[in-house]
């Protein structure tokens, strides 16, 4: 008789270079490509990048699962309801991707402020022809209002190093932050009154029904003429449209962009304008973040399949809901809020 098969584990492949030879002993590892459709099968975990959307659809041929594991912080591109319905665990990487995020943050930041798309592609057109007095003038932080939009793990982070530029802090957040005002000075506000006051305005919530679209127009238009907008977090948190004509009617002095709604789409307008750097949606991307990240995620699905809690749940995927045949002792409700939805 020969011997039983390994149980098999879908695991993206773009982690390869990041994972040990044999990430998960026991198991058999199929490699997915980002660009390879979700197949169907016996597969019992998933080790996911957010580029991957999982729905009903993609659950219902994959029976047998038992954990998606997200390979980031944001889990928007996973159906958490539809997980929860199937007893199906979500987990994902906070708390180790928050000072990477919160440095990139600042690039975004200082390069806004200080311009330097302007002054790189001045040089590289040959119109520098001299230093001058009112060349290329930007933002002083020093004394100026940083408006933190969601002070969970990473808005905090920001916050912190703003203090080191002499900033003043302002967030808003449903939560108090009392540690964090007491140790950064930082006041919290309702959200309006922190567009209307803050010189930078930097986003740092997840993206959910509650924040798609958070600033839209009429919350672009609150902010001071002349303030600069980052965001790091999730692009659909912003009207990108109502952004551009913000951007393009001189009602902002600059932004700082690292996510986009239709990923990895950047408006052309974007692109070209001189007041607005845009990055790849490399907020996380150090080495030491990314291999901690793929740590953490495969950690979280040996954890499970293993009948372990996992490090870093989903809150109310774990522990899981019954499955059909499955012996009483699990639980879990259809909420599928993150206990690391603050970690933007
Ligand atoms: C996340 O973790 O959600 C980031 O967007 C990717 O690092």
């Amino acid at each position: 008789m020969g011997a039983l098969a390994s149980p098999r584990v879908l695991v993206a492949a773009e982690l390869r270079d990041l994972l040990p030879p044999d990430p998960l002993p026991g198991y058999e590892v199929c490699w997915i490509a980002a660009e390879e459709p979700t197949p169907q099968g016996d597969f019992v975990g998933f080790v996911t990048l957010l580029r991957r959307k999982i729905g009903e659809a993609e659950l219902d041929g994959l029976p047998e699962l038992k954990v998606l594991a997200q390979c980031a912080v944001g889990y928007d591109n996973l159906d958490i309801g539809a997980a929860i319905r199937r007893g199906v665990v979500v987990t994902h990487t906070p708390g180790v991707l928050t000072e990477a995020t919160a440095d990139l943050t600042w690039a975004l930041i200082l390069a806004v402020a200080r311009r330097l798309k302007e002054g790189q592609e001045m040089i590289a057109s040959g119109r520098w022809t001299a230093w001058a007095p009112t060349q290329l003038l930007g933002m002083e932080l020093q004394g100026a209002t940083l408006g933190i939009v969601g002070a969970g793990r990473i808005g905090q982070a920001v916050g912190r190093r703003g203090v080191a530029f002499g900033m003043r802090l302002l967030y808003a957040d449903p939560e108090a932050k009392g540690e964090f005002e007491n140790r950064t000075g930082a006041v919290r506000k309702d959200l309006d009154e922190l567009l209307a006051e803050s010189d930078v305005v930097t986003l740092h919530v997840p993206s959910l029904p509650g924040t798609q679209g958070l600033l839209d127009a009429a919350r672009l238009e609150r902010m001071k003429p002349g303030a600069l907008l980052i965001n790091t977090a999730r692009g659909d948190v912003v009207d990108e449209k109502a952004l551009i004509a913000a951007l393009q009617e001189g009602r902002l002095g600059g932004v700082g962009l690292d996510v986009y709604r239709d990923e990895p789409q950047v408006p052309p307008e974007l692109v070209a304008h001189p007041r607005a750097v845009c990055l790849p949606h490399i907020g996380s991307a150090t080495h030491a973040t990314r291999r901690r990240m793929a740590e953490l995620a495969l950690a979280n699905a040996r954890a499970v399949l293993e009948g372990r809690a996992p490090p870093t749940p989903v809150e109310g995927t774990w522990p899981p809901r019954l499955r059909p045949g499955a012996l009483p002792g699990g639980g879990g409700g259809e909420k599928g809020r993150a206990r690391g939805d603050e970690d933007r």
